[in-house]
């Protein structure tokens, strides 16, 4: 692959190399075939090159001719045939829809300049993620998958869910994943560490003011940093904001493509009935946790939690009758006999638990803690 070197760092049209960034998006990318992948923002040809496994036809762009041609070099050494294509956003390929998207776009949330090609959009603060967020799905096949990183800004008096909601189109699943929150001071720091820039230097302490000074007036209390997910659908869409903070040792690749099966399945089985109708099971990477606290008497019991181990270690907590509950589904029995069951041995109306349950039997599936049997 080639890119340039780090030294050259503080250029304006800097093509970076492999990243952390860039690294974080392929090990979350869904891997199964597709007959065309489009790499946005390609830089050196990192996202497209891995494309090359899965995907029948690659196409990358890149606003930055200096990109395009590290990017037809690393193509060449690596004799892959991509589609390379020069200018901004989703312009080079207007009209046309693709199977699989991927970017690491320019997402850092700032005034509206260009210090670096490689980093900043150029529009103020998040617009441009805005902007694409809309514009993707238009671009995708039914049932396509566009996968991207992104950045938001935590306005004050606004909860960021909703001000990412209000840039979604209609017919689109998504899955917002926000994997890091930074104030505003980190947020600078970290970009322009990232840039090599020296923060004692008046040059910096200038632009951070700057920065500073632009955050406080747009009201942004925090950035958050994470994955979008979205997926064209003619079904009721599902559209889900979570936190993953911290470091998820499994790629979440694999994760991403049970997430999207698993949204299927719970469209398919949106009803009540449906869902009761369906047998169950605790997957296998599934523990049931129980906590104690101390007391004059030792140890109490205070509470139990249902937890995988792998991937984004999700971790519900449970009363007694949910932990019956999943016990319970082991394949066999469809959700509604365990209700059942569940109702006799409590003495409570089985539509009780139905309604007490259902949702969070939901919630199971979507974290891959309970799967279709
Ligand atoms: C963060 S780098 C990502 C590079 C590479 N895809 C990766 O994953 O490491 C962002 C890339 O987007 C390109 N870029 C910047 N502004 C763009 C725009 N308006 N339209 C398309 N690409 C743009 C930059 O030249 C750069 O190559």
């Amino acid at each position: 692959m080639l890119s340039d070197l780090d030294a050259r760092r503080q250029d304006r049209d800097h093509v970076t190399g492999v990243g952390a960034a860039s690294l974080t998006l392929a090990a979350a990318t869904v891997r199964r075939p597709v007959d065309s992948l489009l790499d946005l923002g390609t830089g050196c040809g990192v996202q497209a090159l891995h494309a090359g496994r899965h995907a029948a036809a690659v196409t990358a762009t890149d606003v930055a001719p200096r990109a395009l041609a590290m990017a037809r070099a690393t193509f060449t050494l690596n004799d892959l045939d991509v589609e390379l294509l020069e200018g901004p956003w989703l312009e080079p390929v207007t009209g046309r829809r693709f199977g699989q998207i991927v970017s690491n776009p320019p997402f850092v949330p700032g005034p509206a300049r260009v210090d670096y090609v490689y980093r900043d959009s150029g529009q103020d603060g998040d617009v441009a993620l805005a902007a694409l967020l809309r514009a993707l799905p238009g671009h995708l096949e039914p049932g396509g998958v566009a996968q991207l990183l992104g950045s938001w800004l935590h306005v004050r008096g606004e909860d960021w869910p909703d001000r990412v909601r209000s840039w979604l189109p209609p017919g689109v699943d998504a899955w917002v994943l926000q994997r890091e929150v930074s104030d505003p001071a980190l947020h600078v720091g970290t970009w322009q560490r990232d840039a090599g820039l020296d923060l004692a230097s008046p040059e910096a302490r200038a632009q951070a003011g700057a920065w500073l000074d632009w955050m406080e007036r747009e009201r942004v209390e925090a950035v958050g940093f994470g994955f979008v997910v979205l997926r064209r659908t003619d079904g009721e869409p599902a559209v889900v904001f979570e936190d993953l903070l911290g470091d998820v040792a499994d790629p979440l690749g694999p994760e991403t493509a049970g997430w999207l099966d698993r949204v299927d399945w719970l469209r398919a089985h949106a009803t009540d009935d449906a869902l009761l109708a369906a047998p169950l099971t605790v997957a296998p990477s599934v523990v049931l946790e129980t906590y104690s606290e101390p007391g004059a008497e030792g140890w109490t019991e205070a509470g139990a939690a249902v937890a995988r181990l792998d991937g984004p270690r999700w971790r519900h907590e449970v009363d007694g009758p949910a932990a019956a509950l999943l016990a319970g589904c082991q394949g066999a029995l469809a959700l509604g006999e365990l209700v059942e069951l569940l109702a006799v041995a409590h003495d409570r109306p089985a539509g009780e638990i139905v309604t007490a349950a259902l949702p969070a039997v939901r919630e199971f599936v979507r974290h891959g803690v309970l799967v279709p049997a």
